[in-house]
């Protein structure tokens, strides 16, 4: 049998695995903290709107929010993005941690910024990523729907199944949806435990995602960098590398976890804390989120 074949009866068997074991993550890395599953309901069923409403993650797989983007492949976000340039972060190893451009001039003391952000158009970007060996820095194609996208993925967009996220925003009362970011990436790419300002609708198109949550609870336990320094909102602590004597909450960190596919919709609420992995073996990953404000927030963090 040849290495490729190999290589692809591997990677359908992963699949199988994923979907057969209802995307319980037995077989994925095990962290130094346990887990329950984020659970996973029709959207018709009245627990899912319950979850929500409670602010409690849920993983939806019925919503048809995003059915005409489930082939919004490779090929397909080649010949349909249009021939801007979009936002590509680099990355010289799997983690691609967020930081904030705007505050990198106002911090005093030396910062290097993990990742390099360059403006590729999406041949390029796919070019970079099918081209990619184990020693080049990995890609993730992180851009916001904005007018600059082609007609195709436009007309695909309007087809969104947007009574459904009107009715969520109204039922939750919620405030404006601000955007929503085209999420590309490599298989073993990480995005890692953060928290967002905005609640959102996670929705999966192409390929396989862990996504790993804590609750707001878990706050002083995950360590954020301090307000003003550019990883905002990031946690300090290295999942793949804990430093247990530094950061002794560490030891009663408990966490919630789903891996999401095709057509899957996982609701991460306001603060809630996630490290979003794309997971190795099972080819690129293509996700859009749809981040909306919350109306009267006090924004104190709990
Ligand atoms: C990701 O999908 O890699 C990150 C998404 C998020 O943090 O909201
Ligand atoms: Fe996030």
């Amino acid at each position: 049998m040849s290495v490729a074949s190999d290589q692809m009866e591997e990677s359908v068997e992963h699949k199988q695995h994923v979907v057969n074991h209802n995307h319980t993550a037995h077989h994925l890395k095990q962290y130094f903290f346990p887990t329950e599953h984020v659970p996973r309901l029709s959207a018709s069923d009245p627990l899912a709107s319950q979850l929500i409403a409670e602010e409690k993650p849920v993983v939806l797989t019925d919503t048809n929010l995003c059915d005409t983007a489930l082939k919004w492949d490779l090929d397909y976000l080649a010949q349909h993005m249009g021939s801007e340039r979009y936002m590509v972060f680099l990355s010289n190893n799997h983690k691609f941690k967020y930081y904030d451009e705007a505050k990198i001039k106002q911090y005093k003391t030396n910062f290097v910024p993990p990742t390099r952000r360059v403006d590729l158009t999406f041949p390029e970007f796919v070019k970079k990523l099918r081209e990619w060996k184990p020693g080049d820095e990995r890609v993730y194609l992180q851009q916001g729907l904005n007018n600059t996208v082609g007609q195709a993925i436009v007309m695909d967009f309007l087809q969104f199944n947007w009574q459904w996220l009107n009715m969520q925003q109204k039922n939750n009362n919620w405030g404006p949806l601000t955007s929503n970011l085209l999420l590309v990436g490599m298989e073993g790419n990480v995005t890692p435990v953060h928290y967002d300002e905005q609640q959102n609708f996670f929705s999966q198109l192409v390929g396989y995602k862990r996504c790993i949550l804590f609750a707001p609870e878990h706050y002083e336990r995950l360590y954020p960098y301090p307000v003003y320094h550019p990883h905002d909102r990031q946690s300090q602590v290295d999942f793949d590398d804990p430093d247990m004597e530094k950061f002794p909450g560490l030891k009663h960190l408990q966490g919630m976890e789903a891996v999401v596919g095709p057509g899957d919709v996982l609701y991460i609420p306001m603060y809630w804390w996630h490290q979003i992995e794309s997971l190795p073996h099972l080819g690129n990953t293509v996700s859009v989120n749809f981040w909306y404000k919350v109306r009267n927030s006090n924004n104190n963090l709990p």
